[in-house]
């Protein structure tokens, strides 16, 4: 198994390129069933989800474009404490077919606000794709449509995903070895 260091910390391969890039044209293929005749807005959410974006966005068959947005955390007094404030983003899409593109769903504290400002925005529809899933935190309401893999609730990094910004450029995603 590829083992790999970053700063301090040593990550073993968990899955690879050919796994991640054979799950999205899956993934892909059912976007394209399920929109068929349709226009969708893409929306990816920075800094992580860039490359599933990309390699997503690459095999869409349909009238399609893509925005991405920024996410930035601030302490609120409500009682589930960090909340999600979208900055900076004017896209219109009101009546539009909106699907996110989320890097990996850990919490679910993010998705959810993201979904919450995209229907308040009045978006038609409001559909969710994620690559990573972890069962074990999730402790959020939205269902993910479009799910690469679910995986244990330890830390990744690759394929988009950082450790103290670093990571990102890896093709395989690889988990902490502890
Ligand atoms: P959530 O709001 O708890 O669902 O967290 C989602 C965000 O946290 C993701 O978009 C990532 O940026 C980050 N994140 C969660 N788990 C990991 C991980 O294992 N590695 C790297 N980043 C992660």
């Amino acid at each position: 198994m590829k083992e790999i260091r970053i700063l301090d910390k040593k990550f073993r391969e968990m899955i690879s390129q050919d796994a991640i890039q054979e799950r999205i044209s899956q993934l892909a293929q059912q976007i394209n069933n399920d929109f068929r005749g349709k226009e969708v807005l893409f929306v990816g959410i920075l800094n992580g989800a860039f490359m599933f974006a990309a390699d997503m966005f690459k095999r869409i068959d349909l009238k399609a474009s893509i925005s991405f947005i920024k996410l930035a955390s601030y302490h609120g007094t409500n009682s589930t404490g960090e909340i999600k404030e979208l900055i900076g983003w004017n896209e219109e899409i009101t009546g539009k077919n909106v699907i996110i593109l989320e890097d990996i769903v850990d919490t679910g504290m993010t998705l959810e606000g993201t979904v919450h400002e995209i229907v308040l925005r009045k978006a038609a529809l409001v559909r969710v794709a994620s690559l990573l899933l972890k069962p074990d935190a999730f402790t959020g309401s939205i269902p993910i449509d479009y799910l690469g893999f679910e995986i244990p609730n330890n830390f990744v990094v690759g394929y988009g995903l950082d450790y103290n910004g670093y990571g990102r450029n890896l093709t395989s995603i690889y988990s902490l070895v502890r």
